[in-house]
């Protein structure tokens, strides 16, 4: 069952992250969906700081990934918008490195047949021509097991 929160500043998104990041154990894959300036790369910078990491995330214009690991938890931050094949993803093996951490997929839908069954999909939606957006926390797999009703 997907949990869906509305929110109503760049500042609140962020700190939605934060609070994401409390449910985050090695190993978890997350895919995070939605159309150019959704708010992707500001969550992930959410979840970055409230699992105590301090260098600044940004959206990597040339890098496909990029690790972060001066937090509790080692952090892969992915973004498969130029991503121009599977073939490449695979190349990437981020379940492998991600094993130790948690991983960040923006764009991720777009390679979701190459993706472990056990993944969290969250989607970001514009709603309106404001600040407005409504995220979707979808969980796929064993993340059905996981309480998301306590991000609401
Ligand atoms: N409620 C909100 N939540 C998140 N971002 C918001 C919100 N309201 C306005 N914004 C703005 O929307 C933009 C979101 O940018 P961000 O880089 O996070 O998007 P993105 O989904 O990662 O885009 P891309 O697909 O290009 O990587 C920022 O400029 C932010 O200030
Ligand atoms: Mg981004």
């Amino acid at each position: 069952m997907s949990v869906e929160i509305r929110t109503t500043s760049p500042d609140e998104t962020l700190a939605l992250g934060r609070r994401f990041a409390a449910l985050l154990t090695a190993g978890d894959i997350v895919v995070l969906a939605g159309r150019l300036g959704s708010g992707k790369t500001l969550f992930a910078s959410g979840v970055a700081s409230g699992l105590g990491i301090r260098e600044q995330i940004t959206s990597p214009t040339f890098l496909i990934e990029k690790v972060y690991r001066d937090g509790f938890l080692p952090l892969i931050h992915a973004d498969m918008y130029r991503l121009s094949s599977i073939g490449e993803f695979e190349d990437l093996e981020l379940a492998d490195e991600g094993r130790d951490g948690a991983v960040l997929i923006e764009w991720g839908d777009t390679i979701e047949d190459s993706l472990p069954a056990d993944r969290l999909v969250i989607r970001f939606d514009i709603d309106g021509d404001g600040d407005e957006r409504v995220i979707s926390f979808t969980p796929h797999g064993t993340w059905a097991d996981r309480d998301l009703e306590v991000l609401v």
